[in-house]
């Protein structure tokens, strides 16, 4: 069996890559887990949004009744729509934790700028999922939620407008916007995300794992196949089990189906990864000079975007020195900013 595989598809060059393929061992080698986590929870909102397809129905009159159809009568309904939200969120945290793992191990560095541009992508997409999901159940939070969020995005100077109407299908959230949103959700983000994750882990295989610049000369490598790969299984077991349990002891909650003609309960706002600069904006006057303030934070927030989607181009200097420190304290000044906003923004 084996040479009749091995005549046709040829395996032996991706044993051979497997058998060499190795990651360096340091007091922080277990960051690395957390791509792999990401991908494991990529993969059970996969199978567990196709199990949701089987019932759910992308109408005004008939999402919300679908939904709780999944949560009452569909056997382990319930538990199935629970693991997708929650893991949903799991996956945006973990990307997070890889993202910022990435900056202080300075993995970003030299050949792997495309690695970082491409998991850049990665990141949006999956937010672009948790925002297009979240309406999907058609309940009156996710209903203003959708509202607050392309009501920002319509602020946004000169494309604003267009952007939003893109978004909603039309002036307004309705059911064109649920139409639209649930196309994004299970084929368009599904295509894309598919493509840059083929990007993103083929560079992956091309550079191999980085050596975090401040390691030891000669630092020792663990052999990928079996040793890390197991270790790797260990993580996503775990992960598997801090999921599970928030799903089955925290049910995903469904709420009170959506009215458009009521008015927006008091104190809504978006999710938890949409918190900083949600709250950021509510913070900043109306008008600072003669300049609007939800303009002035929105520019803000497009410079900063754009400095952190470059930092792989500023972390070197004109020398060739790799900026360790200044990029590290941006790092820490990103992830103290964000941590405090999302808490203030969920607490005030
Ligand atoms: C959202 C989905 C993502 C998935 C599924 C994913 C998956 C992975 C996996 C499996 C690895 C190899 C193991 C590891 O180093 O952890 C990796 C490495 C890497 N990722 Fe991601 N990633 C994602 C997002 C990101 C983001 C947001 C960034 C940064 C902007 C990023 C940048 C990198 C870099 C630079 C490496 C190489 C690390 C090294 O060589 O040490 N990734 N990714």
């Amino acid at each position: 069996m084996q040479a009749w595989l091995e005549e046709r598809l040829g395996l032996e060059g991706v044993r051979e890559f497997i058998a060499h393929k190795t990651v360096p061992v340091h007091s922080a080698t277990m960051w690395y887990y957390f791509g792999g986590i990401t991908l494991f929870l990529f993969v059970i909102q996969v199978l567990t949004g196709i199990l949701l397809l089987l019932y759910y129905r992308p109408t005004p009159t008939e999402a919300y009744e679908s939904v709780q159809f999944i949560m009452t009568r569909v056997s382990f309904g319930w538990l199935v729509r629970s693991v997708h939200s929650w893991s949903a969120n799991l996956m945006i945290l973990t990307a997070f934790v890889h993202m910022f793992s990435v900056v202080f191990l300075h993995a970003y560095r030299r050949p792997r700028e495309l690695t970082w541009l491409s998991g850049i992508v990665l990141l949006a997409l999956a937010l672009g999922f948790g925002f297009s999901g979240y309406l999907l159940p058609w309940n009156t939070i996710s209903y203003f939620a959708t509202k607050v969020g392309t009501d920002m995005a319509a602020a946004v100077p000169w494309a604003g407008p267009a952007l939003a109407r893109f978004l909603r299908g039309g002036e307004d959230v309705g059911g064109a916007t649920l139409t639209r949103f649930f196309g994004f959700h299970v084929a368009v983000l599904p295509a894309l995300v598919t493509m840059f994750l083929l990007v993103h882990l083929g560079l992956v295989q091309k550079f191999g794992i980085s050596i975090p610049p401040n390691a030891p000369r000669n630092v020792p490598q663990m052999p990928f196949a079996p040793n890390f790969f197991l270790r790797e299984l260990m993580a996503w077991y775990a992960a598997l089990g801090v999921l599970g349990s928030l799903a089955a002891l925290f049910p995903w909650e469904l709420g009170a189906k959506a009215d458009p003609f009521a008015p927006a309960p008091a104190g809504i706002r978006p999710e938890w990864y949409f918190l900083a600069p949600f709250y950021t904006l509510k913070l900043i006057p109306s008008h600072v000079l003669f300049i609007e303030g939800e303009l002035l934070g929105l520019a803000g927030f497009g410079l900063l975007a754009v400095s952190w989607i470059m930092l792989p181009f500023w972390a070197t200097s004109r020398a060739g020195m790799l900026r360790t420190r200044l990029v590290t304290g941006a790092g820490v000044a990103l992830l103290a900013y964000l941590a405090v906003f999302s808490a203030l923004g969920y607490w005030r």
